[in-house]
Protein backbone atom coordinates (compact mmCIF):
# COMPACT_ATOMS: atom_id res chain seq x y z
CA UNK A 1 0.00 0.00 0.00
CA UNK A 2 1.61 3.31 -0.76
CA UNK A 3 2.59 5.39 2.27
CA UNK A 4 0.11 8.87 1.59
CA UNK A 5 -3.08 6.02 2.37
CA UNK A 6 -1.76 4.41 5.56
CA UNK A 7 -1.65 7.66 7.13
CA UNK A 8 -5.62 8.39 5.61
CA UNK A 9 -7.74 7.21 8.75
CA UNK A 10 -11.11 6.24 6.92
CA UNK A 11 -14.86 6.00 8.52
CA UNK A 12 -15.38 2.75 10.01
CA UNK A 13 -12.22 3.68 12.18
CA UNK A 14 -12.42 4.41 15.90
CA UNK A 15 -11.77 7.82 17.12
CA UNK A 16 -10.92 9.21 20.68
CA UNK A 17 -12.08 12.35 21.71
CA UNK A 18 -10.29 13.63 24.97
CA UNK A 19 -13.18 15.90 27.39
CA UNK A 20 -16.99 15.22 27.24
CA UNK A 21 -18.70 18.68 27.01
CA UNK A 22 -20.53 20.09 24.27
CA UNK A 23 -17.86 20.51 21.71
CA UNK A 24 -16.98 16.47 22.19
CA UNK A 25 -20.30 16.01 21.77
CA UNK A 26 -21.03 18.06 18.36
CA UNK A 27 -17.45 16.60 17.37
CA UNK A 28 -19.01 12.78 17.66
CA UNK A 29 -22.20 13.64 15.54
CA UNK A 30 -19.92 15.38 12.77
CA UNK A 31 -17.92 11.82 12.96
CA UNK A 32 -20.96 9.54 13.42
CA UNK A 33 -22.29 10.64 10.39
CA UNK A 34 -19.32 10.02 8.19
CA UNK A 35 -19.61 6.58 9.42
CA UNK A 36 -16.79 6.73 12.31
CA UNK A 37 -16.93 4.96 15.55
CA UNK A 38 -16.04 7.85 18.38
CA UNK A 39 -14.87 7.07 21.94
CA UNK A 40 -14.82 9.81 24.71
CA UNK A 41 -12.54 10.00 27.18
CA UNK A 42 -13.95 11.91 30.51
CA UNK A 43 -13.87 12.25 34.21
CA UNK A 44 -17.44 13.27 34.20
CA UNK A 45 -19.83 10.65 33.60
CA UNK A 46 -23.24 12.57 32.72
CA UNK A 47 -21.54 14.73 30.90
CA UNK A 48 -23.00 16.17 26.93
CA UNK A 49 -20.44 13.92 24.62
CA UNK A 50 -21.79 10.71 26.34
CA UNK A 51 -25.15 10.73 24.63
CA UNK A 52 -23.81 10.82 21.04
CA UNK A 53 -20.75 8.79 21.46
CA UNK A 54 -21.06 5.10 21.16
CA UNK A 55 -18.48 4.41 24.33
CA UNK A 56 -17.86 6.48 26.60
CA UNK A 57 -14.07 5.73 29.00
CA UNK A 58 -14.74 7.58 32.86
CA UNK A 59 -11.79 7.80 34.38
CA UNK A 60 -8.85 10.34 35.85
CA UNK A 61 -6.46 12.43 33.27
CA UNK A 62 -3.88 11.55 35.91
CA UNK A 63 -4.11 7.90 35.63
CA UNK A 64 -1.58 6.57 33.02
CA UNK A 65 -2.72 3.08 33.01
CA UNK A 66 -5.86 3.68 32.65
CA UNK A 67 -5.01 6.21 29.23
CA UNK A 68 -2.82 3.55 27.76
CA UNK A 69 -5.92 0.55 27.87
CA UNK A 70 -8.40 3.03 26.43
CA UNK A 71 -5.46 3.88 24.10
CA UNK A 72 -5.12 0.95 22.33
CA UNK A 73 -8.33 0.66 20.98
CA UNK A 74 -8.36 3.61 19.07
CA UNK A 75 -7.13 4.57 15.62
CA UNK A 76 -6.50 8.62 16.56
CA UNK A 77 -7.08 10.79 19.56
CA UNK A 78 -8.56 14.61 19.51
CA UNK A 79 -9.40 16.86 22.47
CA UNK A 80 -11.90 19.21 23.20
CA UNK A 81 -10.78 20.60 26.29
CA UNK A 82 -7.30 22.12 27.44
CA UNK A 83 -6.77 21.11 30.63
CA UNK A 84 -5.68 18.23 30.15
CA UNK A 85 -2.08 17.52 32.01
CA UNK A 86 0.43 17.55 29.08
CA UNK A 87 1.68 13.88 30.73
CA UNK A 88 -2.04 12.23 29.78
CA UNK A 89 -1.44 13.28 26.09
CA UNK A 90 2.18 11.93 26.06
CA UNK A 91 0.83 8.76 27.59
CA UNK A 92 -1.33 8.17 25.14
CA UNK A 93 0.24 9.90 22.25
CA UNK A 94 2.86 7.15 23.20
CA UNK A 95 0.56 4.26 21.75
CA UNK A 96 -1.84 6.11 19.44
CA UNK A 97 -1.90 9.39 17.18
CA UNK A 98 -2.82 12.56 19.01
CA UNK A 99 -3.71 15.21 16.51
CA UNK A 100 -2.90 18.33 17.41
CA UNK A 101 0.52 17.15 19.35
CA UNK A 102 0.33 17.13 22.83
CA UNK A 103 2.91 19.48 22.54
CA UNK A 104 0.43 21.91 21.67
CA UNK A 105 -1.95 21.54 24.18
CA UNK A 106 1.02 22.26 26.88
CA UNK A 107 2.32 26.01 25.20
CA UNK A 108 -1.55 26.93 24.81
CA UNK A 109 -2.59 25.44 28.14
CA UNK A 110 -0.65 28.10 30.11
CA UNK A 111 -0.51 31.61 29.63
CA UNK A 112 2.93 32.07 29.98
CA UNK A 113 4.05 29.59 27.66
CA UNK A 114 1.79 30.90 24.98
CA UNK A 115 2.94 34.56 25.47
CA UNK A 116 6.29 33.43 25.11
CA UNK A 117 5.57 31.48 22.24
CA UNK A 118 3.74 34.56 20.60
CA UNK A 119 6.77 36.93 21.42
CA UNK A 120 9.47 34.09 20.53
CA UNK A 121 7.49 34.20 17.34
CA UNK A 122 7.05 37.72 16.84
CA UNK A 123 2.95 37.74 17.13
CA UNK A 124 1.82 41.13 18.31
CA UNK A 125 0.00 40.33 21.61
CA UNK A 126 -0.48 42.61 24.36
CA UNK A 127 2.29 44.06 26.43
CA UNK A 128 2.39 41.43 29.31
CA UNK A 129 5.16 40.13 32.72
CA UNK A 130 4.83 37.25 33.92
CA UNK A 131 4.38 37.44 38.16
CA UNK A 132 5.30 34.78 40.69
CA UNK A 133 5.23 37.01 43.60
CA UNK A 134 3.97 40.24 45.15
CA UNK A 135 7.03 42.21 44.30
CA UNK A 136 6.70 40.83 41.01
CA UNK A 137 3.33 42.18 40.49
CA UNK A 138 4.19 45.75 41.77
CA UNK A 139 7.41 45.74 39.38
CA UNK A 140 4.96 44.64 36.41
CA UNK A 141 2.49 47.04 37.22
CA UNK A 142 5.12 49.78 37.17
CA UNK A 143 6.03 48.67 34.00
CA UNK A 144 3.23 48.08 31.76
CA UNK A 145 0.78 50.44 33.65
CA UNK A 146 -2.70 50.35 35.20
CA UNK A 147 -5.26 49.69 33.71
CA UNK A 148 -4.47 46.20 33.30
CA UNK A 149 -5.77 42.79 33.74
CA UNK A 150 -3.93 39.74 36.16
CA UNK A 151 -4.51 35.78 34.87
CA UNK A 152 -3.62 32.83 36.37
CA UNK A 153 -0.92 31.34 33.67
CA UNK A 154 -3.18 27.75 34.24
CA UNK A 155 -7.03 26.54 34.47
CA UNK A 156 -8.42 29.64 33.65
CA UNK A 157 -11.70 30.07 31.32
CA UNK A 158 -14.92 32.30 30.75
CA UNK A 159 -12.96 35.14 32.52
CA UNK A 160 -12.14 33.22 35.81
CA UNK A 161 -8.92 33.19 36.97
CA UNK A 162 -8.73 36.88 35.67
CA UNK A 163 -8.89 40.77 37.89
CA UNK A 164 -8.80 43.91 36.18
CA UNK A 165 -6.65 46.49 38.17
CA UNK A 166 -7.69 49.96 37.74
CA UNK A 167 -6.17 51.37 40.69
CA UNK A 168 -2.96 51.03 43.02
CA UNK A 169 -5.30 50.31 45.56
CA UNK A 170 -6.16 46.51 43.46
CA UNK A 171 -2.70 45.70 42.93
CA UNK A 172 -2.74 43.80 46.79
CA UNK A 173 -6.50 42.60 46.33
CA UNK A 174 -5.79 40.86 42.90
CA UNK A 175 -2.13 39.09 44.46
CA UNK A 176 -4.62 37.95 47.55
CA UNK A 177 -7.42 36.78 45.13
CA UNK A 178 -5.35 34.99 42.30
CA UNK A 179 -1.32 34.74 43.19
CA UNK A 180 -1.54 33.58 47.03
CA UNK A 181 -2.75 30.32 46.40
CA UNK A 182 -2.67 27.70 49.48
CA UNK A 183 -0.09 25.50 47.89
CA UNK A 184 2.16 28.74 48.08
CA UNK A 185 2.65 31.54 45.22
CA UNK A 186 0.62 30.79 41.59
CA UNK A 187 2.37 32.23 38.44
CA UNK A 188 0.49 35.02 36.88
CA UNK A 189 0.64 36.86 33.58
CA UNK A 190 -0.39 40.75 33.63
CA UNK A 191 -1.32 42.07 30.87
CA UNK A 192 -1.92 45.86 29.89
CA UNK A 193 -5.67 46.87 29.16
CA UNK A 194 -6.45 46.68 25.43
CA UNK A 195 -8.71 49.27 24.83
CA UNK A 196 -9.96 47.70 21.59
CA UNK A 197 -12.58 48.34 18.85
CA UNK A 198 -13.53 44.95 19.16
CA UNK A 199 -12.80 40.93 19.33
CA UNK A 200 -12.63 38.75 16.59
CA UNK A 201 -11.45 34.85 15.95
CA UNK A 202 -10.23 33.28 13.24
CA UNK A 203 -10.84 28.86 13.27
CA UNK A 204 -8.84 27.57 10.96
CA UNK A 205 -7.76 23.87 10.17
CA UNK A 206 -4.14 22.43 9.29
CA UNK A 207 -4.39 18.85 7.52
CA UNK A 208 -1.40 16.32 7.95
CA UNK A 209 0.06 17.89 4.84
CA UNK A 210 0.44 21.63 6.27
CA UNK A 211 -2.68 22.61 4.33
CA UNK A 212 -4.84 25.29 5.94
CA UNK A 213 -8.34 26.33 5.75
CA UNK A 214 -9.39 29.27 8.09
CA UNK A 215 -13.24 29.95 8.53
CA UNK A 216 -14.35 33.62 7.76
CA UNK A 217 -12.97 35.98 10.81
CA UNK A 218 -15.88 36.02 13.69
CA UNK A 219 -17.02 39.35 15.09
CA UNK A 220 -17.54 38.24 19.08
CA UNK A 221 -19.22 40.45 21.61
CA UNK A 222 -18.59 39.26 25.11
CA UNK A 223 -20.87 39.86 28.51
CA UNK A 224 -19.13 38.98 32.19
CA UNK A 225 -16.15 38.05 30.11
CA UNK A 226 -17.99 35.21 28.16
CA UNK A 227 -18.87 34.72 24.57
CA UNK A 228 -22.07 35.97 23.94
CA UNK A 229 -22.57 36.64 20.87
CA UNK A 230 -20.72 36.22 17.70
CA UNK A 231 -21.11 37.32 14.29
CA UNK A 232 -19.87 36.63 10.43
CA UNK A 233 -19.25 38.37 8.37
CA UNK A 234 -17.22 40.64 11.04
CA UNK A 235 -17.86 43.67 9.32
CA UNK A 236 -14.39 45.24 9.32
CA UNK A 237 -11.95 46.25 6.15
CA UNK A 238 -10.24 43.30 4.62
CA UNK A 239 -6.82 44.08 5.31
CA UNK A 240 -7.65 43.28 9.12
CA UNK A 241 -9.51 40.22 8.18
CA UNK A 242 -6.91 38.74 5.93
CA UNK A 243 -4.07 40.01 8.13
CA UNK A 244 -6.26 38.14 11.30
CA UNK A 245 -6.58 34.87 8.74
CA UNK A 246 -2.82 35.25 7.80
CA UNK A 247 -1.52 35.10 11.79
CA UNK A 248 -3.58 32.26 12.38
CA UNK A 249 -2.51 30.03 9.89
CA UNK A 250 1.27 31.39 10.63
CA UNK A 251 0.50 30.06 14.28
CA UNK A 252 -1.02 27.11 13.02
CA UNK A 253 2.40 26.64 10.75
CA UNK A 254 4.25 27.69 14.03
CA UNK A 255 3.13 25.11 16.22
CA UNK A 256 2.56 22.16 13.36
CA UNK A 257 -0.94 21.63 14.39
CA UNK A 258 -3.12 19.21 12.74
CA UNK A 259 -6.45 19.59 13.72
CA UNK A 260 -8.84 22.52 14.06
CA UNK A 261 -7.56 25.64 16.34
CA UNK A 262 -9.01 29.22 17.18
CA UNK A 263 -7.17 32.17 17.53
CA UNK A 264 -8.77 35.22 19.46
CA UNK A 265 -7.73 39.20 18.73
CA UNK A 266 -8.35 42.63 19.70
CA UNK A 267 -8.66 44.51 17.16
CA UNK A 268 -7.51 48.12 18.19
CA UNK A 269 -8.80 51.27 17.59
CA UNK A 270 -5.99 52.23 15.38
CA UNK A 271 -6.84 48.78 13.43
CA UNK A 272 -3.93 46.98 14.89
CA UNK A 273 -4.94 43.16 15.58
CA UNK A 274 -3.28 41.43 18.76
CA UNK A 275 -3.28 38.02 19.83
CA UNK A 276 -5.47 37.57 23.07
CA UNK A 277 -5.09 33.78 23.43
CA UNK A 278 -5.29 30.18 21.15
CA UNK A 279 -7.19 27.24 21.45
CA UNK A 280 -6.04 24.39 20.01
CA UNK A 281 -9.43 22.88 19.44
CA UNK A 282 -12.88 23.94 18.22
CA UNK A 283 -14.22 27.28 19.75
CA UNK A 284 -17.63 28.45 20.88
CA UNK A 285 -17.05 31.31 18.31
CA UNK A 286 -17.54 28.86 15.74
CA UNK A 287 -20.58 26.62 16.22
CA UNK A 288 -22.50 29.31 13.89
CA UNK A 289 -20.19 27.19 11.06
CA UNK A 290 -22.85 24.27 11.35
CA UNK A 291 -25.50 25.80 9.85
CA UNK A 292 -23.63 29.07 8.20
CA UNK A 293 -20.32 27.13 6.26
CA UNK A 294 -20.21 24.71 3.89
CA UNK A 295 -18.27 22.62 6.39
CA UNK A 296 -18.29 23.15 10.15
CA UNK A 297 -15.63 23.19 12.09
CA UNK A 298 -16.61 19.83 14.00
CA UNK A 299 -16.03 17.73 10.66
CA UNK A 300 -13.36 20.25 9.87
CA UNK A 301 -12.09 18.86 12.75
CA UNK A 302 -12.53 14.97 11.87
CA UNK A 303 -11.33 16.01 8.31
CA UNK A 304 -7.80 17.13 9.79
CA UNK A 305 -7.53 14.28 12.35
CA UNK A 306 -8.02 11.69 9.75
CA UNK A 307 -5.51 13.24 7.25
CA UNK A 308 -8.45 13.58 5.19
CA UNK A 309 -8.76 16.96 2.63
CA UNK A 310 -10.26 19.51 4.24
CA UNK A 311 -13.85 21.13 3.37
CA UNK A 312 -15.00 24.18 1.82
CA UNK A 313 -15.15 27.06 4.50
CA UNK A 314 -17.29 28.73 2.24
CA UNK A 315 -20.13 31.04 4.19
CA UNK A 316 -23.26 30.48 3.00
CA UNK A 317 -25.12 33.16 4.16
CA UNK A 318 -24.58 35.70 7.25
CA UNK A 319 -25.30 34.52 10.49
CA UNK A 320 -25.14 34.96 14.25
CA UNK A 321 -24.79 32.81 17.47
CA UNK A 322 -25.87 33.43 20.76
CA UNK A 323 -25.17 31.31 23.60
CA UNK A 324 -27.82 30.41 25.97
CA UNK A 325 -26.34 30.48 29.16
CA UNK A 326 -27.85 29.33 32.48
CA UNK A 327 -29.19 32.37 33.18
CA UNK A 328 -31.82 31.69 30.40
CA UNK A 329 -33.39 29.49 33.14
CA UNK A 330 -33.98 31.71 35.79
CA UNK A 331 -34.84 34.76 34.25
CA UNK A 332 -38.92 34.26 33.67
CA UNK A 333 -41.39 37.33 35.97
CA UNK A 334 -41.30 35.10 39.16
CA UNK A 335 -37.41 35.18 39.07
CA UNK A 336 -38.40 31.12 39.36
CA UNK A 337 -36.32 28.55 37.53
CA UNK A 338 -38.30 27.64 34.42
CA UNK A 339 -37.77 25.89 31.22
CA UNK A 340 -37.58 28.72 28.34
CA UNK A 341 -39.87 29.17 25.95
CA UNK A 342 -38.12 27.17 22.90
CA UNK A 343 -41.34 27.27 20.44
CA UNK A 344 -41.20 31.15 20.74
CA UNK A 345 -37.29 30.90 20.36
CA UNK A 346 -37.96 28.97 17.05
CA UNK A 347 -40.68 31.02 15.86
CA UNK A 348 -37.76 33.57 14.53
CA UNK A 349 -37.21 33.51 11.19
CA UNK A 350 -34.05 31.40 10.30
CA UNK A 351 -33.25 30.24 13.74
CA UNK A 352 -32.20 26.73 15.23
CA UNK A 353 -31.70 25.67 18.41
CA UNK A 354 -29.23 23.68 19.96
CA UNK A 355 -29.41 22.30 23.50
CA UNK A 356 -26.25 20.57 25.02
CA UNK A 357 -28.66 18.08 27.45
CA UNK A 358 -27.03 19.06 30.60
CA UNK A 359 -29.37 18.62 33.62
CA UNK A 360 -28.29 21.26 35.66
CA UNK A 361 -28.83 25.20 34.63
CA UNK A 362 -26.52 27.21 36.82
CA UNK A 363 -26.03 31.05 36.04
CA UNK A 364 -22.81 31.48 33.34
CA UNK A 365 -22.96 27.58 32.43
CA UNK A 366 -23.53 27.08 28.90
CA UNK A 367 -26.28 25.36 28.16
CA UNK A 368 -26.89 25.61 24.68
CA UNK A 369 -26.62 27.97 21.47
CA UNK A 370 -29.59 29.68 18.89
CA UNK A 371 -28.01 30.39 15.20
CA UNK A 372 -29.81 32.64 12.94
CA UNK A 373 -28.88 32.71 9.23
CA UNK A 374 -30.66 35.76 7.15
CA UNK A 375 -29.57 38.07 4.61
CA UNK A 376 -28.15 40.26 6.46
CA UNK A 377 -25.37 40.19 9.56
CA UNK A 378 -27.59 42.67 11.44
CA UNK A 379 -30.36 40.97 10.57
CA UNK A 380 -28.78 37.55 11.67
CA UNK A 381 -27.50 39.32 15.42
CA UNK A 382 -31.27 41.13 16.00
CA UNK A 383 -32.74 37.59 15.11
CA UNK A 384 -31.19 35.56 17.46
CA UNK A 385 -30.88 38.13 20.35
CA UNK A 386 -35.02 38.04 19.58
CA UNK A 387 -34.97 34.75 19.81
CA UNK A 388 -33.16 34.35 23.03
CA UNK A 389 -35.25 37.25 24.79
CA UNK A 390 -38.39 35.07 23.83
CA UNK A 391 -36.96 32.02 25.21
CA UNK A 392 -36.08 33.45 28.14
CA UNK A 393 -39.22 35.59 28.46
CA UNK A 394 -36.88 38.50 29.50
N1 LIG B 1 -5.73 42.63 28.10
C1 LIG B 1 -7.06 42.76 27.95
N2 LIG B 1 -7.59 43.95 27.60
C2 LIG B 1 -8.95 44.11 27.46
N3 LIG B 1 -9.84 43.12 27.63
C3 LIG B 1 -9.39 41.90 27.98
C4 LIG B 1 -7.96 41.66 28.15
N4 LIG B 1 -7.81 40.37 28.49
C5 LIG B 1 -9.06 39.82 28.52
N5 LIG B 1 -10.01 40.73 28.23
C6 LIG B 1 -11.48 40.48 28.13
O1 LIG B 1 -11.82 39.30 28.86
C7 LIG B 1 -12.25 38.26 27.96
C8 LIG B 1 -11.76 36.90 28.45
O2 LIG B 1 -10.33 36.88 28.51
P1 LIG B 1 -9.45 35.73 27.88
O3 LIG B 1 -8.03 36.05 28.12
O4 LIG B 1 -9.88 35.48 26.48
O5 LIG B 1 -9.78 34.50 28.83
P2 LIG B 1 -10.74 33.24 28.73
O6 LIG B 1 -9.78 32.10 28.75
O7 LIG B 1 -11.56 33.34 29.95
O8 LIG B 1 -11.50 33.34 27.43
C9 LIG B 1 -11.68 38.67 26.61
O9 LIG B 1 -12.39 38.07 25.54
C10 LIG B 1 -11.84 40.19 26.69
O10 LIG B 1 -13.19 40.57 26.47
MG1 LIG C 1 -10.85 33.89 25.57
Amino acid sequence: MPAASTSVILPGATLGILGGGQLGAMFAAAAKRMGYQVEAISDVADCPAARHCDRLHLGSFDDGDFLGRVAGALDVVTFEFENIPAAAGRALAAVVPVRPHPDVLFTTQDRAREKAFLTAHGFACAPHRVVRSRAQLRAAVADIGLPAVLKTAAFGYDGKGQAKLCTAADVDAAWEALGAGPDGPRELVLEGWVDFDCEISVVAARGLDGTTAAFAPSRNAHANHILDVSSVPAGLPEPVLAGAVRTTERILAALDVVGVTCVEFFVTRDGRVLVNEIAPRTHNSGHLTIEACDTSQFEQQVRAVCGLPLGSTRLVAPAAMANLLGDCWFSSAAGARGEPDWAAALGVPGVRLHLYGKTQPRPGRKMGHLTALADSVEAAVDNVRRARRLAARA
